[in-house]
């Protein structure tokens, strides 16, 4: 059944205000909190290569696909699939995205209600004259709590919430056109603190010089699952952006720019961590940690710490924001379009819901620690499910959906604007799309599920 519908959409309104709410999604926790620690943890350079590789190689094939399947549907991501694809099951595709965007809002809003902690600590001081161990004693002490990690994470989704209520011009647009050049200028900044601190070049080697004998297989999936959770694709983020999208944009160096802006952050990220972490002696592959335990740690001891750890935390909190709008938008784009309700109720259902779900994850690190499924705790479950299983499969079936079903003709008229634009590397396009993406992504669902372990 097509899904016709009369009413006009919001959409976003111009070149600047797609950039910046696209990479605003892309850019997240991801790239400041994981990506500099998993590249610490897989040998630095060389991983930081491979990843690269993996970006452009497949996250930007994925990334158009799903633009493509977005702007040409011009509905959420369920029902772009019911209407590209009548009467077939592909809709499930659509479906399994809402699913995937409850289980990660319900998670990341735990983390992203740390940061709003970390902004207070920050402003008021609070690092300063504790140990390391200390340091480490209180972020324990805050995470295993109940009612402030409860109530940060629902004033998180308070904010999200409310952006996201405002629509996509006025709000989510207006919102990210503010918040990405905010971030970029932040990051900059502690990337000049960063690299100025006696010792950095330690920092700067680790992340750059590669070395290829770190190198397995278990780290080249490792980079493709990297790249895929950073680029926010395989769950129709981008095929509700994408809806968005007006019929001039250009997918192509649309997706070719966000993903340049992503990775550039994630670098960006690296180059302001490592350089501090070795500056200080501290261990690079601090996990979890890196950034509420080891990043303080360093702020106490450096100079000009005190505003540097408020330039940070807000750097992460307003990061972790323009993500989980897009997570959001994509729950009440479906509720909207698909249970025909108001904007206003949707999102307000859609964030109590998740929020709800959300403080069982904010709860596993304290009161409900002990229950376990599959031996992880609530909190490991989502993340698990989610960037090891949802995305993966996702990612896969939409460029199976794409490379297979949909159809040269509509993949033509998307990436050239119905012929006012010249397409180039048509050919290289469907022929990844078709093979080299799902045989690459299949190795890392394989992989992260257990099935087939290379390392
Ligand atoms: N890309 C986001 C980040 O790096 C996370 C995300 C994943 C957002 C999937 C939307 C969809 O933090």
């Amino acid at each position: 059944m097509a899904n016709i519908n009369f009413t006009k959409r919001d959409s976003f309104g111009s070149k600047f205000g797609i950039i910046a709410a696209t990479a605003g999604s892309a850019v997240g926790l991801g790239n400041i909190w994981r990506f500099p620690y998993v590249a610490g943890e897989n040998g630095g350079g060389a991983f930081v290569l491979i990843y690269l590789g993996f970006v452009f190689m497949i996250g930007v094939p994925v990334m158009l696909s799903e633009f493509t399947i977005g702007r040409r549907a011009k509905q959420n991501a369920f029902g772009s699939f019911k209407t590209l694809a009548p009467g077939k099951p592909w809709y499930l595709v659509g479906l399994m995205g809402i699913v995937a965007a409850f289980l990660i809002l319900a998670f990341y809003s735990t983390i992203a209600g740390w940061t709003l902690e970390y902004i207070l600590q920050s402003l008021t001081n609070s690092f300063s004259g504790k140990n390391s161990a200390e340091l480490k004693q209180s972020f324990e002490t805050f995470q295993s709590g109940t009612f402030r990690p409860i109530l940060w994470q629902i004033i998180f989704m308070g904010l999200t919430g409310w952006i996201v209520f405002s629509g996509i011009k006025n709000g989510i647009e207006k919102y990210t056109k503010i918040l990405m050049p905010l971030l970029f200028a932040l990051i900059v900044v502690m990337c000049i603190r960063a690299v100025t601190l006696p010792g950095a070049m330690k920092g700067l080697e680790f992340l750059f010089k590669p070395d290829f004998s770190k190198i397995t297989w278990g780290v080249v999936l490792e980079a493709l699952g990297q790249a895929a959770f950073s680029l926010s694709i395989g769950m129709g983020t981008l095929i509700t952006y994408g809806s968005y999208f007006n019929k001039n944009t250009n997918l192509a160096t649309t997706a070719v720019q966000v993903s340049m802006a992503d990775t550039f952050i994630a670098i960006l990220a690296g180059v302001m961590i490592f350089p501090a972490v070795f500056a200080f002696n501290l261990k690079p592959d601090e996990g979890f940690g890196l950034v509420f335990i080891v990043l303080p740690n360093i702020f106490e001891q450096m100079a000009g710490g005190y505003i540097f750890s408020i330039i940070f935390f807000i750097l992460l909190a307003v990061a972790a924001l323009t993500s989980t709008i897009s997570v959001l938008e994509v729950v009440v784009a479906y509720f909207v379009e698909e249970l025909k309700i108001s904007r206003k109720k949707a999102t307000v259902i859609g964030s109590v819901a998740i929020s709800a779900l959300g403080i069982l994850c904010t709860l596993s690190f304290g009161n409900l620690g002990d229950l376990k499924i599959f031996n992880r705790t609530i909190f490991g479950v989502f993340n698990d499910l989610t960037a090891n299983i949802f995305l993966p499969v996702g990612a896969f079936l939409i460029v199976i959906f794409l490379g297979w079903f949909l159809g040269k003709k509509i993949i033509t008229d998307e990436l050239s604007n119905e012929g006012t634009l010249r397409i180039k590397l048509l050919g290289v396009f469907l022929f990844i799309i078709k093979f080299i993406a799902p045989i690459a992504i299949a190795l890392v669902f394989l992989n992260s599920v257990g099935i087939v372990n290379f390392s």
